[in-house]
């Protein structure tokens, strides 16, 4: 049998390799998904997987279909879970969860392998997207199953087997990184009460150690999607990580909340978002100016429901497919600059413009027009408050 193991390089997922060969008398494939985690963790990981006793390691690159195909269609949702996470870990599970299920369709395996624990989120999400797009594959879930408890169980179960790793025993927080955040649970942040420690940060510089200069930069946005950067072209991977530097600099996009998981328990994450809370914020500012009332106020309670669906790794459903079309339909019409001020911790817009703006100057002002008739406000505010009227009226016994 051929087993395809999502793969991180790290000891969890390295001490997976020899257990499954282990237990299921199997050939192990690691796949390994380049969604912008970054070097540090693609460097010489190929040679990590063989040594560890895979048969074989692939590693794809989806770092553009990421941000261009779940990012910014999430982004246009205005998606954000309980107010504060913008989703990151959530978003890049149906990308890499579906890559893994056409690898393994490739080369014939029998089954699907992550290293989520069985008490997250995570591994609802993966085997959501396995159940979508391949429920004929077994799954195997190695922490639900094994006995192994902590990262020194792993080592001590990988010396066992005489496989060399550089894993350290100790670490102290569950991170996870990709193009658009990374997250950090664990260690001092399993009480609320703790402030984090500096040392959680990895991204974005403390407000202390911020410019005392404002940064201003100019984004052009076309149907949705940020083209220039200070009228440089990039590829939606190339803004999305300049942003993230330049945002990262000014202490945007920390956020530190409890949230509730989806298997009911809450957790503490920390989330650094820098890049992303740029781009939600200029398109935010956007949709102010393009958007009539009724156009936003859908899309707002869009984001809600494709938040929940999102963080629950319901991608591939007829539901969030729904909303993603909607969206995509309303945002066509996003198209404009803006100007965004990167300031100790704040990503403000302080100009915008639109080829399809709805604002106009003419009706808007408190000065003269002679585009708006007042009077004509009268008649309309007495019809729309005739309920409240004929109630008041009711009351005082003056009606029959
Ligand atoms: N709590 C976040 C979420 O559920 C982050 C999960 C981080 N995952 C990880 N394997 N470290 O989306
Ligand atoms: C994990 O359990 O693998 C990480 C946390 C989560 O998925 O919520």
């Amino acid at each position: 049998t051929k087993v395809v193991l999502a793969y991180s390089g790290g000891l969890d997922t390295s001490t997976i390799i020899p257990w499954l060969k282990e237990h299921y008398d199997c050939e192990v494939y690691a796949f390994v998904a380049d969604v912008g985690q970054g070097d540090q963790e693609l460097e010489g990981i190929e040679q990590k997987a063989l040594q560890s006793g895979a048969a074989g390691c692939v590693v794809a690159d989806l770092k553009q279909a990421f941000v261009k195909d779940y990012i910014y269609p999430a982004l246009k949702t205005g998606a954000v879970y309980e107010d504060g996470y913008l989703l990151g870990t959530s978003l890049a599970r149906p990308i890499i969860a579906k890559a893994q299920v056409e690898y393994a369709l490739s080369i014939g395996a029998d089954a699907l392998c992550h290293g989520c624990t069985g008490k997250g989120n995570d591994q609802v999400r993966f085997e959501s997207v396995f159940a979508s797009l391949a429920p004929q594959l077994t799954v195997i879930a190695p922490w639900r199953v094994w006995s192994l408890k902590s990262r020194e169980d792993c080592l001590d179960y990988l010396a066992d087997k005489g496989i060399v790793c550089s894993a350290s025993a100790e670490k102290i927080y569950s991170r996870d990184a990709n193009a658009w955040h990374i997250s950090h649970e664990g260690g001092e942040l399993e009480q609320p009460w703790n402030a984090p420690s500096e040392s959680v940060w990895t991204w974005t510089k403390a407000l202390e150690q911020t410019p005392d200069d404002a940064e201003l930069i100019t984004l052009t946005i076309n149907q949705g999607e940020i083209t220039h950067i200070n009228d440089q072209a990039l590829s939606p991977f190339e803004c999305l990580s300049l942003l993230n530097d330049k945002a990262a600099s000014h202490g945007i996009g920390r956020v530190d909340i409890v949230e509730n998981r989806l298997v009911g328990m809450k957790s503490r994450g920390c989330y650094e978002t820098p890049g992303g809370t740029v781009m939600l914020n200029a398109i935010t500012a956007l949709e102010q100016l393009v958007y009539d009332r009724d156009a936003l106020h859908f899309r707002q309670q869009l984001a809600l429901e494709f938040a929940q669906l999102a963080y629950d790794g319901k991608w591939f459903t007829d539901m969030t497919q729904a909303i993603l079309q909607a969206t995509e339909q309303l945002s066509k019409k996003l198209t404009g600059k803006v100007v965004v001020k990167l300031f100790k911790g704040h990503a403000l817009i302080i100009q915008k413009q639109s080829p399809y703006s709805l604002y106009s100057e003419d009706f808007a002002t408190f000065g003269d027009d002679d585009v708006y008739d007042q009077s004509h406000a009268e008649g309309f505010i007495r019809l729309f408050s005739l309920s409240s009227r004929i109630s008041a009226m009711k009351q005082q016994g003056g009606l029959k």
